[in-house]
């Protein structure tokens, strides 16, 4: 008997699960197409950043769900940048540890110990890039956030000059695009 009735219920059940996953699933907000845009944009103007690491780093932001325009993104994508040199730089202090306990070539000790200045620099950079960004001073923001780009290769470089393998590549290069979906949006809102 049990069954019969939990069975008259199901099609309501059915109806309701089908409506929540709806209501969850929910689209009307338009930060998807934003994001999309946005990146597809830039990935057209600029070959250095991918169409799919855009999408994939501003999506993966718990924020990006409530942006609701160009200038909510561009706020997004400054505190993932920040979010990113940091960690890039507690990275750098923790090889350098690791590689005075393991006597490390001196070659890439130097480079590391160059990266961590650049990295240094670049938190201060995009923290007052920020500020700049709260206080509506585009150009400002720009010439900061520019330099937080040129501090990704000019780490990344420092490898190559030495004809050492970087360990930082991998983040050089996120830190790089990261930057340049930030300025690419910061050029934007100037304009
Ligand atoms: C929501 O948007 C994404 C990306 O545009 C799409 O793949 C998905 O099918 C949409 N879901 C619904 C329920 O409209
Ligand atoms: C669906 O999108 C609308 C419009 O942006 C928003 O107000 C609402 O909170 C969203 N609902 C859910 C469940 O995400
Ligand atoms: C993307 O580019 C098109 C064509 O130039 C423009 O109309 C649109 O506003 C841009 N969208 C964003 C989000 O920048
Ligand atoms: C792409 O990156 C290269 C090397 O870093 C740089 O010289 C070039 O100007 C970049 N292109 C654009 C469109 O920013
Ligand atoms: C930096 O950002 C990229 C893109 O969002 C992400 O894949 C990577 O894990 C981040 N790295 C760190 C150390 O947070």
């Amino acid at each position: 008997m049990g069954f019969i009735s939990l069975n008259s219920f199901s099609p309501i059940l059915i109806l309701f699960l089908y409506s929540s996953h709806f209501i969850s699933a929910n689209n009307s907000s338009n930060h998807v197409d934003l994001i999309a845009e946005t990146c597809k944009n830039l990935s057209k103007t600029d070959p250095n950043v991918s169409f799919r690491f855009c999408k994939t780093s501003l999506q993966a932001d718990p924020h990006s769900r409530y942006v609701r325009n160009l200038r909510d993104l561009g706020f997004i994508s400054l505190k993932i940048l920040r979010h990113n040199v940091t960690e890039t730089r507690i990275h750098i202090k923790n090889l350098l540890k690791k590689k005075k306990e393991k006597k490390i070539d001196p070659f890439i000790k130097e480079c590391l110990d160059d990266c961590l200045e650049v990295f240094s620099d670049a938190i201060a950079n995009v923290n007052d890039a920020i500020k700049d960004y709260k206080a509506k001073l585009y150009a400002d923001c720009n010439v900061k956030v520019s330099s937080v780009l040129d501090a990704s290769t000019t780490c990344e470089d420092g490898f190559k000059e030495k004809n050492v393998v970087s360990p930082l590549t991998k983040r050089n290069g996120d830190a790089f695009q990261l930057s340049a979906i930030a300025l690419f949006i910061v050029n934007q809102l100037n304009k």
